[in-house]
């Protein structure tokens, strides 16, 4: 097999009317959080996912943190979510004193397993943190049962899941808040960036309020409360508006790479596929993941190292909560475990996905997957 040159992870596709929406912002000089991009990005984006307000803040991350602190959860309140995401979905709820309680993965679609979500709350439970994960949505109905049945307020990231939908309705539009990135492997990327999306005018204010260090209007610089500055740029939004108006295109060149792989994987001894649909959903394939049966006497990190050997960028998935070290030495998962979370951490990747990948180099890849496990 002759070998094509290094095929990374993930790359963006910037050619549509992204250079023309930038040059207009340096042209007029609007290049801070002052500009008219971001107020329109912010009124596309969200009517994009069917919410009636969006906050632009600067990454997917601080959307969460603004998130959890607008609901007011506080020291002592638990907050439910899965273990096998990233650090990004715990970060303020151990920082503002709140218990994260985990649940484990479903091991065919990698989500949050929803059956267990029940069985989690106590007295204390303030909300349900749902996280769609790599290309299919969680199975919303029943969270949203549980939340309604036990007045618990739901926070949905959907930073993976731009253009995807859940029985019809997009994923984004669940939550009481909701929260996008827009890191430039997403499916639409302003570079860095992200939006929280909510129905509630005064969730929605209080985000906005607290994006921008909780300035008062008329009292600029006394404040009632401690804010962040989490502002996106006219820029970054200028990028935002432009990728919006392909991510129809974007989603589905994805499902199409994500067909395309499945095909030419398919039947390969010791590789487990992701999932193409369930009963709510087609897969989207922000990422192609795949699991490496119990009978391949490697595991994940080894794969990876032998097909960035033949120039195949792969990522590995994400390492649970409950074995995260700096939230172990705070003593929060004490003999925990969750063993779906952590066979899809040892044995899990994923492979080359961008929007611009190309046959030929699918058919390197698969390839290369099918010499590795020969
Ligand atoms: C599920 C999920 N939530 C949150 C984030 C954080 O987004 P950002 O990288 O924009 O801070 C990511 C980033 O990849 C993510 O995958």
């Amino acid at each position: 097999m002759s070998q094509p040159a290094f095929i990374s992870v993930s790359e963006p596709l910037l050619d549509g009317n992204e250079k023309k929406y930038l040059a207009q912002c340096i042209d007029t000089g609007w290049i801070s959080s002052e500009g008219p991009f971001v107020k329109r990005f912010e009124r596309e984006f969200s009517a994009q996912v069917g919410r009636k307000h969006g906050v632009a803040v600067c990454n997917g991350t601080v959307a969460i943190d603004a998130a959890i602190e607008a609901l007011g959860i506080g020291p002592g309140d638990e907050v439910i979510m899965p273990t096998f995401t990233i650090i990004s979905c715990i970060g303020q709820i151990v920082r503002c004193g709140a218990i994260p309680v985990l649940v484990d993965s479903d091991p065919t679609t990698w989500n949050m397993d929803v059956t267990q979500i029940e069985a989690r709350i106590t007295s204390r439970t303030k909300a349900i943190m749902m996280v769609h994960i790599f290309g299919l949505p969680v199975d919303v109905g029943p969270v949203l049962d549980i939340a309604r049945r036990h007045g618990l307020r739901l926070i949905e990231d959907a930073a993976q899941m731009h253009g995807q939908s859940h029985n019809g309705r997009p994923c984004g539009s669940f939550g009481d808040i909701s929260t996008f990135s827009f890191y430039s492997n997403k499916l639409i990327t302003t570079g860095e960036g992200g939006m929280i999306v909510t129905n509630d005018d005064a969730l929605a204010e209080t985000c906005a309020s607290l994006r921008n260090l909780c300035f008062q209007p008329g009292r600029r610089f006394v404040h009632e409360r401690l804010g962040w500055n989490l502002r996106m740029t006219n820029l970054q939004a200028a990028m935002g508006v432009a990728q919006l108006e392909r991510i129809d295109e974007f989603a589905s060149r994805k499902r199409a790479m994500g067909a395309r792989y499945s095909e030419l994987l398919s039947g390969t001894e010791g590789l487990n596929l992701p999932l193409s649909r369930t009963s709510y959903a087609e897969n989207i394939y922000w990422v192609y993941g795949v699991v490496l049966d119990d009978s391949v006497e490697f595991d994940a990190a080894e794969a990876m190292r032998r097909l960035a050997g033949m120039n195949v960028g792969c990522r590995p998935f994400f390492h649970p909560m409950h074995q995260q070290p700096v939230l172990e030495r705070l003593g929060l998962f004490d003999g925990q475990t969750y063993p779906v979370a952590e066979r899809l951490s040892q044995r899990g990747f994923y492979i080359p996905s961008s929007i611009t990948i190309t046959s030929e180099q699918m058919v390197h890849v698969a390839g290369a997957i099918r010499k590795i496990l020969a």
